[in-house]
Formats: C-alpha cells, structure tokens, sequence
C-alpha cells in the first residue's frame, strides 16, 4: 500500500486549503491538544471550541486538572454528552501527573494505555504536540479512504478496519505530519463529507476509485441490516 504521492497531495492540500486556525491548532501543548482531541471525539468542532476556551480558563494545565475534585469538572463538561469522557479525561490528568511528572508521553503505545485514548487518538496527540509519525483512523478518515481505495466491504468489521489500518500506517509520510494528519481530518470534514461530497475541490480526485466510478453515495458501505 505505500505510496508517498498520497501523502504528498495531502500535504499541499492541507497546506493551501486546510483548517490553520483552530484554537489547539499552532500550541505545542500536550495538554490542549489532548483536551481537544477528546472533546472532538463524539463532537462538532463548532460545538467544542466555547467549551474548550471556558475550559482551559478553569483549568490551564494538566495539573489543575488533576487536583480539581470531578463534581468540577463534571460541571465544565454539562452539555457536551458522552460523560464518560469527562471522566476518562480526569482519570487521565491524574495518572499523567502521578506518572508522567505531567507530560504527556510522545509515544502513541503509552498515550493508548491512559484512560479514553485509543488508537487514533493517541496518533493524533503524538502526531499534532510531538511530530511523531504516527496513523490515525477516525470515521472520516475510514470514509476518505473507503472511497479513495475502492473498499467495498463494512469498515466496521474487524478484517476490514485491519486492513484499512495498514493502509493508514503505509501512506504515512516521512516529513509533516502536523499537516498530513490534520489534512486527513480536514479532507474528511469538509470534501469528502458522507453526502454530496466536493469531489472537483479534492486533491485525489485523479486517483479516487469510488468518484472514477460515480459511487461516492455507495461507500463506503453502510452497515449491513
Ligand atoms: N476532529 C478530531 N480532531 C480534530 C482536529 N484536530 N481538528 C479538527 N477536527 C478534528
């Protein structure tokens, strides 16, 4: 599956098209980009950004985090939805500073091991505060590819998001990966969207199996009943 133009294209995209200006966007924090990461996991981007603002102000660091009793934080995280994150995510402070002297680890095999971060998450974090080359596969990048690759199987079963993990590790690039990897989230939320897809405006129109074939609508594969 390696072929460095992938990410190559992606990375100009990213460059001229993509998203600059988020807020956890441009910080070297750790912190900020993994409190982001986690509130972006079940939540629109427009919705997080007050909450991830009024957040940080009550608690700035990992530290404060960590210390604050969880009724606190509970309270920073109403409206929202999925609690459970809100839990994890104080869990998580707490282990970060007991065992990480508060810095979060570059490692994406250690980032996966702390409450509520998975495999693209830990990727992302490590990616976004480290430049660790690192893949992630959320549902938009599982649908990009799905689409740019012909899958023409359900991701959500277990061989075929094995497979399109290895894709995902294969088309990493050496270089960038700030880019590359917000290029893919970028590309899935604002081109490659799961109806009317921009596909004129896409840098893999030319290699795009699913537009070569006017199936955009069908991948990738939705749920079987
Ligand atoms: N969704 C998940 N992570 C994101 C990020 N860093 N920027 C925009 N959307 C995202």
């Amino acid at each position: 599956y390696y072929d460095p133009s992938f990410s190559a294209a992606l990375i100009g995209w990213q460059q001229q098209h993509g998203r600059h200006s988020l807020p956890w966007q441009n910080t070297g924090d750790a912190y900020k980009v993994w409190l982001s990461e986690i509130m972006l996991q079940q939540t629109q981007v427009t919705a997080v950004i007050p909450y991830y603002q009024r957040f940080l102000e009550k608690f700035p660091t990992v530290q404060t985090l960590a210390a604050a009793p969880v009724e606190e934080v509970m309270a920073s995280w109403a409206g929202l939805g999925y609690y459970t994150r809100a839990r994890n995510l104080h869990q998580c402070a707490k282990r970060v500073v007991d065992e990480y002297q508060g810095i979060f680890p570059s490692d994406p095999k250690l980032l996966q091991e702390l409450p509520g971060i998975g495999r693209s998450t830990a990727a992302a974090v490590a990616a976004f505060s480290y430049g660790s080359v690192a893949a992630i596969l959320d549902g938009n990048v599982k649908r990009v590819f799905a689409r740019v690759f012909g899958v023409e199987a359900y991701p959500g079963v277990k061989a075929v998001e094995d497979d399109l993990w290895l894709r995902a590790e294969a088309l990493l690039p050496t270089k960038d990966i700030g880019a590359y990897t917000q290029g893919l989230m970028d590309l899935g939320a604002t081109l490659c969207t799961r109806s009317k897809p921009d596909c004129p405006r896409c840098p893999f129109q030319n290699r795009c199996i699913a537009h070569a074939q006017g199936r955009t609508a069908e991948l990738p594969i939705r749920k079987p009943k």
